[in-house]
């Protein structure tokens, strides 16, 4: 069988990430600049055009840009509870989530089906032993819209692993996978994504106090792509400065992990087909995968003749 601290694909070896590949498996994250995955300022900033118009539609107007920030004053709706676990009450909204990206404009489909990506999360997710084809799915699609402010992650830094929600023991296969596109600079100042090196090795959850003194900043310019497994120790850094720290997120899954938004179904009748590699995401949704089945899918034998 193969496994992926012994094996690389013909993709990582034709794109020449060998590197990358390395990065991931020994610190359990890698950050690939925009000479390597090939992303363009143009898709960049459709991007981050497209993100910024949604969210004032989504917050019921508040006007919104890079340098600045949100230009109103914003609240929680009535009931909003904290999504991290050391606060009860919600955090000031410093950072809002931008669900459903795939629905929202070709620019994140293209990123979706990024070879470079796809060929470093296929490495940590490897084959599907028993029915053949890559294990790698789409998850989610989202956008990080952060803020000055803090949000709560505080002394802890909100660190966690995605993959959470597997029970325990994880093997080295990776359950789930986040490639993070930086919109905006990356730096601790801004509100970087923090993480613990080599922490994935672990495969447990993040212990404290000792994980957030051991945690260091994933610092990227604009257009990297920070590439991280679902047991990789991360939260995030407050954010100092004024204006926008931006992300768009693809989070991906093994075939045998729940997915965050039932992407099969939601994006049924979106216009899927129009990015780069269709192919590819259609298998990323899951289209074809025989589970979960909605009907009968196995034969049934049937009488030959009345009785
Ligand atoms: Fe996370």
């Amino acid at each position: 069988m193969q496994t992926a601290a012994t094996k690389l694909s013909k993709e990582i070896k034709t794109l020449g990430l060998e590197q990358y590949t390395l990065e991931l498996e020994t610190d359990g994250i890698t950050i690939v600049p925009p000479e390597v995955t090939g992303v363009t300022d143009k898709v960049l900033d459709r991007c981050t055009e497209v993100l910024l118009k949604r969210f004032t539609e989504m917050t019921g107007g508040c006007p919104i840009s890079i340098k600045e920030g949100p230009k109103g004053e914003l609240t929680w709706p009535e009931g909003t509870r904290s999504q991290l676990r050391d606060e009860n009450e919600p955090p000031l909204p410093t950072q809002m989530l931008i669900q459903q990206l795939l629905q929202l404009d070709r620019c994140f489909r293209d990123l979706a089906v990024n070879p470079v990506v796809d060929a470093l999360i296929d490495h940590a997710m490897g084959p599907i032993s028993v029915l053949g084809g890559k294990a790698r799915r789409l998850s989610s699609t989202n956008s990080f819209v952060k803020w000055q402010g803090d949000y709560g992650y505080g002394k802890y830094l909100g660190l966690h692993c995605d993959q959470g929600a597997n029970p325990l023991p994880w093997g080295h296969t990776a359950m789930t996978a986040n490639a993070t596109w930086c919109l905006t600079d990356y730096t601790k100042e801004d509100g970087a994504l923090a993480y613990v090196p080599g922490s994935h090795k672990l495969n447990a959850h993040p212990a404290q106090p000792a994980a957030a003194k051991q945690a260091v900043a994933a610092e990227a310019p604009r257009g990297s792509v920070l590439i991280f497994v679902g047991s990789t120790w991360h939260g995030a850094y407050p954010k100092l400065t004024p204006g926008l720290r931006l992300n768009c997120v693809s989070y991906y899954r093994h075939v045998s992990t729940l997915p965050q938004e039932n992407l099969k179904f939601t994006m049924r009748d979106e216009p899927w087909e129009d990015c780069d590699n269709p192919e590819m995401m259609r298998e990323l949704l899951g289209f074809d995968d025989k589970f979960p089945y909605e009907v009968q899918t196995q034969a049934v034998p049937q009488l030959t003749a009345a009785i």
